[in-house]
């Protein structure tokens, strides 16, 4: 995939994938704005629960690369936590993080691409369309990334721009296996592909969502899985 001459904004670019959406963005020859909340370096910092922050940010990434072809919404939050004990604030804490971002710099960013066109993705989740216990708020919030994708996809498609979901498996980290074993295991066992992904496996999904290769494609839920999914549970 060839992005030569393109511009894209990478939120939670500092994370474990959204670093390696990034570098393949980079790799394919895209100009790249990387956003971050807390970490230090070439970032652009903003905290993405705060609506006005989603504007300023893309205000800021157009004015560092003179505009922009494509978004990736990656920032995200995933901590366990059961619906009994849980309270408001951390249903919202979630759901503002996940969801409101995405939502509101899809609207600045779809505000700047009306007169181009343009691409945005954001990664949700296989657990947007599959429960997980603990993860009430995640689930939820990653099922309302891919209603508002679709959603977004019928009210921008006239102005060219194409609005999609990346929804991954689990995805390998640094500690993960250490860290739950019998989980890993599982996955490995569970995945045709016979492993977990890596961020460059989610990245190349949304280099291709973003290319010319993609141009009729929008509104979609593109899993990337290893084939985890397809696995029938009975
Ligand atoms: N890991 C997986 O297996 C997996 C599977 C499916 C989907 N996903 C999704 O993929 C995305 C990235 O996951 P990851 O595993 O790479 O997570 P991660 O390493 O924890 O990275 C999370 C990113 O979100 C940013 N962030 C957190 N709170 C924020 C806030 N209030 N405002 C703005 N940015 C904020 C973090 O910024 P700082 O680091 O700078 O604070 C970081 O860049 C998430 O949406 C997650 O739900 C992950």
């Amino acid at each position: 995939m060839d992005l030569t001459g393109t511009s894209v904004l990478v939120t939670g670019a500092s994370g474990g994938i959204g670093a390696g959406i990034a570098r393949r963005f980079a790799e394919a020859g895209a100009a790249v704005v990387r956003h971050a909340f807390t970490a230090a370096g070439d970032f652009v910092r903003a905290d993405l629960t705060d609506e006005s922050a989603c504007h300023d940010l893309v205000a800021e990434a157009v004015r560092r690369v003179g505009g922009l072809d494509a978004v990736v919404n990656c920032a995200g939050v995933q901590p366990d936590q059961d619906l009994d004990g849980m309270t408001v604030a951390d249903w919202r804490a979630v759901v503002d993080t996940n969801v409101l971002s995405a939502f509101a710099v899809t609207q600045a960013a779809a505000r700047v691409m009306r007169e181009t066109g343009g691409s945005i993705t954001h990664i949700a989740s296989i657990q947007g369309t599959q429960a997980a216990e603990g993860h009430a708020h995640y689930c939820a919030s990653k099922a309302a990334l891919i209603m508002h994708a679709r959603s977004a996809a019928l009210e921008y498609g006239r102005f060219g721009i194409r609005v999609n979901t990346v929804s991954p498996g689990l995805v390998d980290r640094p500690g993960l296996a250490e860290a739950w074993p019998d989980g890993v295991e599982r996955w490995r066992a569970a995945a045709p592909l016979g492993r977990l992904g890596t961020p460059e496996d989610v990245g190349d999904a949304c280099v291709f969502l973003a290319s010319r290769s993609a141009r009729w494609i929008t509104g979609h839920d593109l899993v990337v899985d290893g084939g985890v999914s397809a696995r029938p549970t009975w």
